[in-house]
């Protein structure tokens, strides 16, 4: 059987143990371009080294960062350019990082030179006009070459651009970040107003870095006043409370489950998969709490008496946008009806998210309707095993590998190498706790 396939059958005893997940990936994006762009050398520790993260990091060292090798991978010394970045000797592989690719952007609108970004296959289908649009706004001259209108490859012929004040079409961080990235550079105040509250670690770590930002008493406007001058300053990447979300699903549904997650950021705006879960009875507790810029903490998870239904409220989807999957498949364990609207945004992600996640349920012998936004899942009836695919989506494996873990019989998740984008020691850590 090939790498790229896993199985797994019912843990039969629970998961068990205490494994630390690694690095958050947005926080390590945005620390490899900041850091990038920064004055100055800072120390990085606990980076994603994931095949997304990766691709930035090289992208900064393209672009005139220098990185010095530390104890670990995860380690490093970060030198930055100091707002002086030069042009790419070769086009910037994104890999399959949306993230990556319209953060960039918005630095790269603002160069005094080209460049060019493509990514995989999956990346070369999502819309990108999303940046496109207000980065042109700001006078950004940017072609999507793509195929697919709309999408990368894109070629970014930089140039000067002027501060605008832009209205979010959709609640989405990594627009509202590329917006507040090209404004760095921008003589004048750059304002992103936002339907929603998205997570704000492009924020955090603007304070971080000591650049001037505000934010609006309802949190929904923030702005910036260019040209930033950024102060290189050493970090530590709290844990990913999306890599953490799949044991809090797996530990909540097998019976005889205890597992601790050390480490793990608990921003508010990222958190919504825990208030989730403790409404549906889950058994989450937290200890350790430290706030450096970013709050992290220790949690544990014991298995539920019996999870129930619930209904997502439209506020809380930004807050749990990747952990909607996993959140279905702790709904196909509980008892009633669990409804998941206002979330058409999962149609673009890594793969059609409202698709992959109802095939694969449905796959396993779970009730689910879908719809244009969302899905409802009906649960409490047992899943039985099945042989998935993941549709190069890293986060439709862990999460149906995670239901292969309380259903009878065998699951088999194809083409499940895209897990190492956002989660390398994945399968050690399935071992670790599952023997
Ligand atoms: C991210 C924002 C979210 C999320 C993605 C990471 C970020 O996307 O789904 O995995 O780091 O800003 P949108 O901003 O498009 O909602």
């Amino acid at each position: 059987m090939s790498s790229d396939t896993i199985t797994v059958s019912r843990a039969e005893g629970g998961l068990r143990g205490t494994i630390t997940v690694p690095g958050d990936k947005s926080i390590s994006h945005r620390v490899a371009i900041l850091g990038a762009l920064s004055r100055g050398s800072m120390q990085v520790r606990n980076y994603l080294c994931s095949e997304d993260c990766l691709n930035t990091l090289r992208a900064m060292q393209q672009l005139g960062a220098t990185v010095t090798p530390g104890d670990c991978p995860q380690n490093f010394t970060l030198t930055g350019t100091g707002m002086r970045m030069h042009a790419p000797a070769h086009d910037i592989d994104c890999g399959n990082s949306g993230t990556g690719m319209r953060l960039m952007a918005g630095m790269l609108a603002a160069q005094p030179f080209s460049s060019r970004m493509f990514g995989d296959p999956s990346l070369s289908s999502r819309p990108m006009k999303r940046i496109i649009e207000p980065l042109s706004q700001m006078g950004a001259r940017i072609t999507a070459c793509g195929e697919k209108p709309g999408c990368a490859p894109l070629q970014i012929d930089g140039t000067a651009l002027h501060a605008i004040c832009y209205e979010l079409p959709m609640a989405s961080a990594q627009v509202k970040s590329a917006v507040l990235l090209a404004g760095l550079f921008t003589e004048g105040t750059t304002s992103v107003h936002q339907p929603a509250i998205t997570r704000d670690h492009t924020e955090r770590l603007f304070e971080h870095f000591g650049i001037p930002c505000t934010l609006s008493a309802d949190g929904l406007t923030i702005s910036i006043n260019g040209p930033a001058d950024i102060t290189a300053r050493d970090i530590t990447v709290p844990g990913d409370i999306s890599s953490a979300a799949f044991w809090l699903v797996a530990a909540s549904i097998v019976p005889g489950s205890e597992v601790t997650l050390r480490h793990v950021g608990l921003n508010p705006t990222r958190g919504a998969v825990i208030s989730v879960l403790r409404r549906m009875g889950a058994d989450i507790s937290i200890t350790n709490c430290y706030n450096e810029g970013e709050p992290y903490g220790d949690i544990t998870v014991r298995s539920a008496e019996q999870l129930t239904g619930t209904v997502i409220r439209k506020a809380e989807i930004p807050n749990l946008i990747d952990e909607i999957p996993v959140l279905a498949v702790a709904a196909a364990f509980a008892e009633g009806t669990t409804s998941i609207r206002n979330a058409a945004e999962l149609r673009v992600k890594e793969s059609d998210r409202i698709s992959t996640t109802v095939h694969n349920l449905r796959a396993m012998g779970a009730e689910v309707v879908e719809f244009e936004d969302g899905f409802a899942v009906s649960g409490g009836q047992p899943l039985h095993g099945a042989e998935l695919d993941s549709y190069h989506d890293h986060r439709i494996a862990m999460s149906f590998l995670m239901a292969g873990l309380n259903a009878d019989g065998c699951t088999t998740l194809h083409n499940c190498a895209n897990i190492n984008t956002s989660y390398p020691g994945f399968a050690e850590h399935l071992h670790m706790l599952t023997h």
